[in-house]
């Protein structure tokens, strides 16, 4: 979908989009469109339930003196509640009822509103994002046209004061929505497409944008220590992969690479890795997502109702992978690393087994009670790895990692476990702020007990009880001293129905969150 910015003015034909606020109070856009056909639009609210409620439209069709073929009215609600989220949800609503008109033009009036809390521009800009984030769906294995498919809209011009100003305000913000759209998509991609050396390759493709990829395979990561990982991945004929990202926006902390020019990248590696490391500075930002690429269960076999749900199991990385990008393509000045851990976990003659004693990176020990309780089997090796290698200022991992996280909180929050109250601040107002929310949750030794092993270091599950608990628990004891924090994005991850700027199938979840997270606390000048 094209969007443009000009000008102000109401045109004299195509489809119209306008302002009206609480009380059926017009903005002067919709003012003037009364007027130029005698009143017709007061009438036609007058004759609907519409009342310029925030959310609400109401198309008032070829009214008369004027070309116009369509006027959307678009409720706006109190003025001074007009804030960033509210307006992207207008946009989000309006697209939607275009899409459902089968508009395929439109262009939109946004007039300055007193008391509202932004300018005009900046209106314009969260409007157009509401629409950009809405305006998705996944049709790819559609080979025949389809009459409902949900998006028709192809090119929307924005109508208001600076328009200039609004076109640079709306540019990173159509970052983030690309890097959203493309989280979606590789959400969506059904487990024989998506696997984890095509979803790596996913990754390779961020290299355009500067982000540094590298991929490690089985050899590498046994070489590393990796049992816990590779335990999962060994009942599939897949190989699992480690993707490893880095975007270096930061500048001091990427400075000993400066000299040696673009030539010498990617020539040594290992010497690479080791200017990688932390120097002087704070260390990066850390993103790890969980990647089960499909989420069988293992011997420990999930029933089948609903299990083609599991190919969603790699939202948290295919969210870290869209933070990645997010970050990259609108320049952002940090210093980020993108670990996405990819795995199949599938049951075979060679998957592991209920009871079997695995040995991660860290060299704790883990007794595999449950092989559907793999999630955290393959964070552990990657959040360690991710310490190790990068001593990163913080770490934050995603992961759709436990059924018992939407017994607790649906689909409204994310679950947020952390060591660390800053992070528990930060996280909360950035969900806030776009509306992408967690809900913190409790640590303590009391829950660490629930995983004691009679053999082992650790087994990979407690009781029933606190089901979410014990595997943020699990999770710690591979994050030594790092501020972290966990976000357990199982309820989240994907939505059974439209809503606001997100329509439904995979939600991108998280991408907005830690991409205001980043420019909100740890982006510099
Ligand atoms: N991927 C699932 C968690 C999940 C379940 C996500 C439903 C989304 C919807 C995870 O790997 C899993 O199977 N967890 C088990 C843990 C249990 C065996 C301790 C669960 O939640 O049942
Ligand atoms: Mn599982
Ligand atoms: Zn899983």
């Amino acid at each position: 979908m094209k969007i443009t910015f000009s000008a102000p003015g109401v045109p004299d034909e195509g489809v119209v989009v306008v302002g009206v606020m609480n009380d059926r109070t017009l903005t002067p856009s919709a003012e003037e469109l009364n007027e130029r056909t005698a009143g017709q639009l007061r009438r036609a609210m007058e004759a609907s339930s519409f009342q310029g409620k925030k959310d609400q439209t109401l198309s008032v069709l070829a009214p008369a003196n004027t070309s116009v073929a369509r006027v959307v009215l678009a409720g706006l609600g109190a003025p001074e509640d007009l804030d960033a989220l509210r307006i992207q949800a207008i946009g989000g609503h309006v697209l939607a009822h275009l899409d459902g008109a089968t508009c395929e033009t439109a262009h939109v009036c946004i007039d300055p509103v007193a008391d509202c809390p932004l300018q005009p521009s900046a209106l314009a800009a969260e409007f157009a994002y509401g629409m950009q984030l809405r305006h998705y769906s996944f049709r790819k294995y559609f080979t025949k046209d389809q009459d409902d498919a949900p998006t028709k809209l192809k090119s929307v011009a924005i109508g208001c004061a600076e328009a200039d100003a609004a076109k640079k305000a709306f540019a990173p913000l159509a970052k983030v929505a690309e890097a959203v759209h493309w989280t979606r998509d590789l959400a969506a991609e059904p487990a024989n497409i998506m696997y984890p050396e095509t979803l790596a390759k996913q990754a390779k493709s961020l290299e355009s944008l500067g982000v540094e990829v590298e991929v490690l395979g089985e050899k590498e990561m046994k070489k590393l220590g990796m049992g816990a990982l590779l335990g999962v991945g060994q009942g599939s004929e897949r190989e699992s992969k480690l993707v490893v990202m880095r975007w270096r926006g930061g500048g001091a902390s990427g400075s000993d690479e400066d000299g040696a020019g673009e030539k010498e990248k990617g020539k040594d590696k290992k010497k690479k890795k080791k200017s990688s490391q932390a120097d002087d500075g704070p260390g990066p930002v850390a993103f790890i997502g969980k990647g089960v690429t499909f989420d069988t269960g293992g011997i420990s076999i999930k029933p089948s109702a609903s299990m083609e749900d599991m190919k969603w199991d790699m939202a948290g990385a295919a969210t870290v992978l869209g933070v990645m990008r997010a970050l990259a393509a609108r320049k952002a000045a940090v210093d980020a690393v993108g670990i996405a851990g990819l795995v199949e976990n599938m049951p075979s003659g060679t998957a592991q087994r209920p009871g079997d004693v695995v040995t991660s990176m860290s060299g704790q020990t883990i007794e595999v009670i449950n092989t559907d309780a793999e999630g955290r089997l393959v964070l552990a090796d990657a959040l360690w790895y991710c310490k190790e290698t990068f001593q990163p200022r913080l770490m934050i991992d995603l992961a759709t990692l436990t059924g018992a996280i939407i017994i607790a909180l649906g689909h409204e929050h994310a679950g947020l476990f952390t060591n660390d109250d800053t992070l528990a601040e930060e996280l909360t107002a950035a969900g806030s702020s776009v509306e992408e929310s967690v809900w913190r949750m409790p640590l303590g030794d009391g829950y660490d007990k629930l995983i004691k092993s009679d053999i082992a270091d650790m087994k990979n599950v407690g009781n029933r009880g606190a089901g979410s608990i014990s595997a943020a628990q699990f999770l710690k004891r591979f994050v030594g001293d790092t501020p972290w924090a966990h976000l357990d994005i199982a309820g989240v991850a994907w939505a059974k129905a439209d809503r606001g700027t997100t329509p439904k199938g995979g939600t991108g979840f998280g991408v907005r969150l830690l991409d205001r997270f980043v420019a909100d606390n740890y982006e510099q000048g």
